[in-house]
């Protein structure tokens, strides 16, 4: 039953940008297996995936997704994650990515 709302969930965001109709929205998810089901809430955005499947290797993403944290100390919450909770090095780059995803998707400011 996790299904039907994600899907209304998705129907309304699209709809609601108004760039879609409602038949589209349908087929569109039809169309491409990795809906916004699959990230369980996580929203859009570069590094989504890298979250998606790093973070839920230890924990429930519902551990992240509950935090609206500064980019600041999300950073902080990474290097416990990395120094105390045996969460891999990450190369510099992913490291960016990763914390500019939570810093601004998971941030006490956004709206979602
Ligand atoms: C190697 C395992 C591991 C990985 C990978 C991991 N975590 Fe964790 N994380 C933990 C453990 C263990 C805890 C519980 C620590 C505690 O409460 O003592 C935790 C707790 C947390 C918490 C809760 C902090 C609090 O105040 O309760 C947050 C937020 C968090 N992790 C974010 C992340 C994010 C974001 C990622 C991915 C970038 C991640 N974790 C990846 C092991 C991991």
């Amino acid at each position: 039953m996790r299904f039907l709302p994600a899907v209304l969930v998705t129907a309304f965001l699209l709809g609601g940008r108004g760039n879609l109709s409602p038949a589209a929205d349908l087929s569109a998810l039809a169309a491409e297996p990795g809906t916004e089901e699959d990230y369980q809430g996580l929203p859009p955005g570069p590094g989504r995936e890298e979250v998606f499947s790093l973070c839920q290797a230890c924990h429930s993403l519902k551990t992240v997704l509950q935090q609206r944290l500064s980019r600041e100390v999300w950073d902080e919450t990474l290097v416990w994650m990395i120094e105390e909770q045996g969460m891999p090095e990450l190369d510099p780059e992913d490291y960016a990515r990763i914390l500019d995803y939570l810093g601004s998707r998971l941030s006490p400011e956004a709206s979602n």
